[in-house]
């Protein structure tokens, strides 16, 4: 079986060579996924060939050699093209008869009928003609063998493969363009218990991959790679502006998706929302793109948890905050039983003294350290936009609440892309470095990508942007991580986790001193990842080696050295200073 899959992509790849068409076994996807989020792993190349039978379309190789088996002389060649295109052109009756005789073998004779029905109905456009022949399509032809596609049921399968010339009749399985990535290195590195890829944004791609090194990979990788779970039965509670729900990026039916309050800036429950819409005064969808963030379907992270909005203003006032807080809690923390699974995001907060507390926000502390502590919320806050440090000692103020002891306070990096959508591949040089907006310093916790494309897609009222743009600000960063956050919950269901072992685990999947830009080993110099760390390049060319190069293996005698390069020298081969042994050679020579 296998040396057919390596003859058919071999085939198909000389064929399309302009294609970057992936090379390995891993990149087969399931036909009936969807063309932008493939799921399949290794462990189910079975079933996903199981599931591929049935009424389908089949792939026929045949090898006229098999039929004809005379030398093919300078002179008689033209007479041996024809007579293999007759024998092409009787294969495809032989076929094609079989499936009209044999409707009845159809689970579903109905679709067979119609594509017969159509085949006949179609206009013959002479070019292609004889390349069709009923419902059976000759692909391609190349020296003796010659690939043709049919509609078949199962127990016709046996009979094609008996035709005189067919040596194979397999599924017409699906290729993924791009990454070549190995799933059983996923599985191991990420310890998902299944995951999906799809091409997505750059702030996606970038969490989901170790630091990207251009001189080690060939071209950076978009792919989102996630957990299968990826936030299922984790709550999300957003406390934002407005919040519009009616959109593509929250329109499945898997999860909860709803607004529940608006608050007035004095803290007045207003109830003059729907499910899908909630007003704040200030009307500004600013709600809408956090909680795609944190979940959306195409640019958010934990595409399956549960987001509940609460719509307060703009620049919500402290008692519109206090208000949704005791909400959430009266109303949706006190009946859960179980494992608890909340996730805070807020995207405001304010300056005030480091040394004296005032009151709003020692009472802010409070309401946070009892959900905290009694109901196992964990909190994520955006360290604001200001260029300053969190903690300015000098001047005795702090950003509240990010830097508070029971919140996680995330702060930005800068994007992928000048704007990353369409997606341009036009890396940033700064990319792994702290956003000029973001806050910084002591009191940050982590970093994540703080440029996020707006597309949109969106059918937002109101907004301050125009589409294809990007937005920036640490407002995304802190549903980004919160988003990986859900993850990290879901695929790990028995575990409860508190603001410690969740902080914990994130220190555990980021990337320690991947910003450049940030003192080497301070604790802050984190950037925010979901646990997935190989590196891989999307057109299969490496320069370096290990998990930063798609686990490559340096040839040629080289050993890997402790940062992923490929090299031929007497320190870096030794095993005391990193040789990674298990990409190339170590002390080999020296
Ligand atoms: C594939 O994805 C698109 C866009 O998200 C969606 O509209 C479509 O229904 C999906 N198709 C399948 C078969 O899931
Ligand atoms: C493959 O597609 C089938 C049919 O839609 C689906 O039931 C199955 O779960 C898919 N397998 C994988 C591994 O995604
Ligand atoms: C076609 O069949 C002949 C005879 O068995 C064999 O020698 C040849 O390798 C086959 N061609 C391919 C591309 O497999
Ligand atoms: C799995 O990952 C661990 C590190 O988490 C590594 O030491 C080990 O070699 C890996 N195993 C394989 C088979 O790649
Ligand atoms: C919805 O959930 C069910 C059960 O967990 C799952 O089988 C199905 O694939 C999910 N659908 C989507 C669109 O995620
Ligand atoms: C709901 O009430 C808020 C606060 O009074 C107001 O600003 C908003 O426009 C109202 N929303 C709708 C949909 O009427
Ligand atoms: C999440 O936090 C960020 C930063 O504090 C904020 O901009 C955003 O609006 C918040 N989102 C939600 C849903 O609370």
């Amino acid at each position: 079986m296998k040396k057919f899959i390596n003859l058919f992509f071999l085939l198909v790849t000389t064929l399309f060579i302009n294609f970057s068409i992936a090379k390995s076994i891993d990149t087969w996807e399931n036909k009936s996924a969807n063309d932008t989020v493939s799921s399949f792993d290794n462990h189910q190349m079975t079933d996903i060939e199981e599931n591929l039978y049935g009424d389908n379309y089949y792939i026929v190789f045949a090898n006229y050699t098999l039929v004809d088996a005379s030398e093919s002389t300078h002179n008689k060649r033209q007479e041996k093209e024809e007579k293999q295109k007759e024998f092409i052109y009787s294969l495809m009756n032989e076929i094609n008869n079989l499936i009209v005789g044999n409707i009845d073998t159809y689970e579903d004779p109905n679709t067979v009928e119609e594509i017969i029905n159509n085949e006949k109905l179609r206009k013959r456009n002479e070019q292609n003609d004889e390349d069709n022949i009923g419902t059976v399509i000759r692909l391609t032809t190349l020296n003796e063998i010659s690939i043709l596609s049919a509609y078949l049921s199962e127990e016709l399968i046996e009979h094609v493969k008996d035709m005189s010339g067919v040596y194979d009749c397999m599924p017409n399985r699906r290729f993924n363009y791009g990454t070549t990535y190995n799933s059983n290195d996923i599985k191991n590195d990420t310890k998902w218990k299944s995951f999906k890829v799809k091409k997505a944004d750059g702030h996606l791609s970038l969490i989901s991959q170790g630091k990207y090194d251009k001189n080690l990979v060939g071209k950076y990788d978009t792919n989102y790679y996630y957990p299968e779970s990826n936030g299922k039965d984790v709550d999300i509670y957003i406390i934002d502006s407005s919040f519009n729900f009616n959109q593509k990026e929250f329109d499945d039916t898997n999860r909860t998706v709803k607004c529940i309050g608006v608050f007035n800036e004095y803290g007045n429950y207003i109830n003059n929302y729907t499910e899908k819409y909630c007003v704040s005064p200030s009307k500004y969808e600013h709600g809408t793109v956090v909680a795609d963030m944190a979940g959306g379907i195409n640019h958010g992270v934990a595409t399956n948890a549960n987001i509940y909005g609460i719509a307060v203003d703009l620049k919500p006032s402290f008692a519109s905050i206090m208000a949704s807080l005791n909400r959430i809690k009266k109303f949706y923390l006190n009946n859960k039983k179980g494992i608890r699974r909340n996730i805070f995001n807020f995207s405001f907060g304010y300056y005030s003294y480091l040394s004296t507390k005032t009151s709003d926000v020692v009472a802010l502390e409070n309401v946070i350290d009892d959900l905290v502590n009694n109901y196992n919320a964990v909190f994520f806050a955006c360290a604001y936009n200001d260029g300053l440090p969190v903690k300015d000692e000098n001047n005795n103020k702090g950003m509240y609440p990010c830097i508070l002891d029971n919140v996680i306070c995330v702060g930005s990096t800068n994007g992928m892309y000048e704007s990353d959508y369409p997606i341009t591949n036009s890396m940033r040089p700064e990319v792994y470095m702290k956003a000029s907006f973001s806050n910084y310093g002591d009191g940050v916790d982590i970093y994540a990508p703080g440029y996020v494309s707006i597309p949109f897609l969106y059918s937002l009222n109101y907004v301050l942007s125009p589409p294809n743009s990007y937005w920036s600000g640490t407002s995304f960063s802190t549903p980004i991580v919160a988003g990986i956050a859900a993850s990290i919950m879901s695929e790990n269901p028995t575990t409860q986790f508190n603001k410690e072992t969740m902080f914990n685990y994130l220190k555990q999947t980021g990337i320690k001193n991947a910003i450049e830009d940030i003192e080497f080993n301070d604790p802050s110099n984190l950037f925010a990842n979901n646990g997935k760390h190989i590196v891989y390049s999307s057109d299969d060319t490496y320069n370096g080696c290990g998990i930063n190069a798609g686990n490559n293996k340096c040839g040629n005698d080289l050993c890997c050295s402790y940062n992923g390069y490929c090299v031929d020298d007497k320190n870096l081969c030794k095993i005391e200073n990193g040789c990674q042994s298990k990409y190339g050679l170590c002390n080999y020579k020296y």
